[in-house]
């Protein structure tokens, strides 16, 4: 199975934006990952359109948007005009997902949905056909550098189950404290793709840590 790193950039240092993409550019990461947070679907408020802009400019890997907000149907072709390849939003932030994966796949760009870690996962059948990717929540949505929820080993491996019977090359990405002492585990579980914040960024070498992470095993 093919496996993806997909760096968070909430942990990076925000003051050298432009190395951090330089790094990620030079790294074995195919993807960066944005975490936009509005303070009302999450408690936290991070970053949107100007610094997913500015990342643009510097970074040349796809950029993997993870929306933490209220109404994502808004501003869909707002976040697809600031760079993103693909965009993924929460079950729970909306009435109708059929309605904004059509939206987003309109866009010419990849379609993702996500639930928090207190949410059935079986909920999420009905669109794994039409998404080109499931996001599971492995830490609640939020911060960064939370630990890694032990009973997502279980939601993984019924998710993948689910995406074998209905879509195979849809992919299966984990998001919340995966570092490499985890890492494999979540890969023999059945995800593909790693988002990474902090075992990444506090690493004092960064681009080694994104070699681990993708060659743990
Ligand atoms: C949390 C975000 C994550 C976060 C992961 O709401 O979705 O992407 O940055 O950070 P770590 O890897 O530190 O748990
Ligand atoms: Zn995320």
């Amino acid at each position: 199975m093919k496996k993806i790193i997909s760096p968070s950039i909430l942990s990076a240092d925000f003051g050298h934006l432009q190395s951090v993409c330089e790094m990620i550019n030079r790294s074995e990461a195919e993807w960066i990952h944005i975490d936009v947070m509005d303070g009302l679907f999450v408690p936290n408020i991070s970053f949107a359109f100007p610094v997913m802009k500015a990342i643009r400019a510097h970074c040349t890997k796809m950029m993997d948007v993870h929306l933490m907000i209220e109404h994502p149907e808004n501003y869909i072709t707002r976040f697809k005009e600031a760079g993103a390849g693909n965009i993924t939003f929460h079950f729970e932030t909306v009435g109708n997902p059929f309605a904004v994966i059509e939206q987003i796949k309109k866009e010419g760009i990849t379609a993702g949905i996500t639930v928090n870690p207190d949410v059935p996962v079986e909920v999420l059948e009905p669109f794994i056909k039409e998404v080109d990717m499931v996001l599971l929540m492995t830490v609640f949505a939020g911060y960064g550098g939370q630990q890694y929820i032990e009973e997502s080993d279980e939601r993984i491996r019924k998710v993948r189950a689910m995406i074998q019977k209905h879509h195979p090359s849809c992919l299966l990405e984990v998001d919340g404290g995966i570092h490499l002492q985890n890492v494999a585990k979540v890969y023999q579980c059945g995800a593909n793709v790693i988002v990474a914040g902090s075992s990444i960024f506090n690493a004092a070498d960064q681009i080694g840590a994104i070699h681990d992470l993708l060659f743990a095993h």
